[in-house]
């Protein structure tokens, strides 16, 4: 089902809202997401970061996690908002790849504002996916 306009600036301003619960007290750089379901249910995720750097969770893959270890796994559209409207990071990119190369990845700013959309296929090109473990 194509996604409206208004959806996408709903998806948008839920992702907004995450955004401020961001734990980010290292890096400063908040970001939020919002993911839309095949079936309609919307999981939102922020940045979660920890004082050992490396154990950082990204916004998007809270997102993913969340609806996962809620029994869903097929996604339609994911909204991530940043200050300054920044794409998902590769870690990201290849989580979102896992669960289906049609998703539309919506990029915003701190503003709200819809700066790209594109799909995680033209995100990761030549992606490796499940299908290659057949
Ligand atoms: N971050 C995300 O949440 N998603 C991305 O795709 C890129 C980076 C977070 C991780 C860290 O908390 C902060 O942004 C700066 O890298």
């Amino acid at each position: 089902m194509p996604v409206t306009r208004s959806e996408k600036q709903s998806l948008i301003d839920l992702a907004s809202t995450a955004r401020q619960r961001a734990y980010a007290p290292y890096s400063n750089y908040a970001v939020g997401s919002a993911l839309r379901t095949k079936t309609g249910h919307i999981f939102t995720g922020v940045n979660i970061e920890n004082a050992a750097y490396p154990h950082t969770m990204c916004a998007e893959r809270v997102a993913i996690f969340k609806a996962v270890s809620e029994g869903e796994k097929e996604f339609e559209v994911i909204a991530v908002v940043t200050d300054n409207g920044g794409s998902p990071c590769g870690g990201c990119r290849q989580v979102l790849a896992e669960f289906g190369l049609d998703m539309l990845v919506l990029i915003a700013n701190g503003q709200g504002e819809l700066l790209k959309e594109m799909t995680v296929k033209e995100l990761l090109p030549e992606a490796f996916t499940p299908e290659h473990l057949k």
